[in-house]
């Protein structure tokens, strides 16, 4: 196994930390060689050098900034010409809760930037790579979003529903090829400090249905190299979300995020 991985790397997006860092710990524990990319000044260097000597393999990082254009094409040509790519994991991903109206521009472009821009242009630029090798995987991170909208969430939810089509449309378009296509809807993970506290507020049901990004990405990996095209994490979770009505379900979510908005907007004014 080792020996045919040689020559080859996974590139994970987002991989300087939560669920990126975790793919690129798990892949590198079965081997694999990795490129992490992630933005700059996020430790990258300390990582891929503890990656390296921790699991014997190459780890080599690229500190780049996706919300700008042209780094995407950068660093895809920078991977196209050092690396035989065989897995891409399109991790990055940003979201967050405001208000539409009240939010920055900024914030705006930057969730399309990362969560679809990025996702698609690395792809499509990284695919005659990925062909050229015996057998590739492209795993996409899309999240139980997908299939609800809501209010206050709006683009998040929407750029998420954007990567899991993107991801079963080419899927189908290359299944009679070496590349082979997947995507995750995870729920909750406790990732970062905002999420945990957030899903904390959301009391017994929030603590029993948040995932662990260790065991996320060990299944995800597995259930990929297993060629499952979706890949579910909370079952219950996707059941209520695809069999609810949209006329219940949109109005809820958007209760419950608002409540996040009224809450936090309460705690900034002291109150
Ligand atoms: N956590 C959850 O509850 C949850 C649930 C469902 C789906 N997801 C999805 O899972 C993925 C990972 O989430 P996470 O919670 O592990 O997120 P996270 O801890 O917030 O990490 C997001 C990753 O994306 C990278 N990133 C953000 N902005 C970037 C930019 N402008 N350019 C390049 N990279 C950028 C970050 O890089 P830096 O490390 O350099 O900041 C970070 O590594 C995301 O796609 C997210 O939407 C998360």
């Amino acid at each position: 196994m080792k020996e045919k991985l040689k020559n080859q790397f996974a590139v994970i997006t987002g991989a300087s930390q939560g669920l990126g860092r975790a793919f690129a710990l798990e892949l590198a524990r079965r081997h694999y060689n990795v490129v992490l990319v992630s933005l700059p000044e996020q430790n990258l260097e300390q990582l891929s050098e503890w990656i390296s000597k921790e699991y014997k393999v190459e780890a080599i990082y690229y500190e780049t900034d996706f919300s700008v254009d042209s780094n995407i094409r950068l660093l895809s040509s920078w991977l196209n010409k050092n690396f035989n790519i065989s897995i891409l994991i399109n991790n990055a991903g940003i979201g967050g809760t405001q208000s539409f109206e009240q939010a920055h521009i900024d914030y705006i472009d930057a969730i399309i930037q990362v969560n679809i821009k990025a996702t698609v242009l690395l792809t499509h630029q990284l695919l005659t790579n990925l062909k050229r090798q015996p057998h590739s995987y492209i795993l996409n991170v899309s999240s139980i979003a997908a299939f609800s909208p809501m209010g206050y969430k709006t683009v998040y939810p929407a750029s998420k529903a954007f990567v899991h089509s993107f991801s079963r449309g080419l899927y189908a378009e290359l299944k009679d090829t070496n590349v082979f296509v997947s995507v995750i809807n995870p729920g909750a993970m406790a990732t970062n400090k905002e999420i945990t506290s957030r899903i904390e507020r959301q009391g017994i049901f929030g603590k029993l249905t948040l995932l662990d990004p260790a065991k996320v990405a060990r299944y995800s990996i597995g259930r990929l190299f297993k060629r499952d095209t979706v890949i579910m994490l909370n079952p219950l979770i996707w059941l209520l979300a695809t069999v609810l009505p949209i006329w219940i379900k949109l109005p809820m979510m958007t209760n419950i995020v608002k409540r996040e908005v009224l809450y936090e907007n309460s705690v900034c004014n002291g109150y």
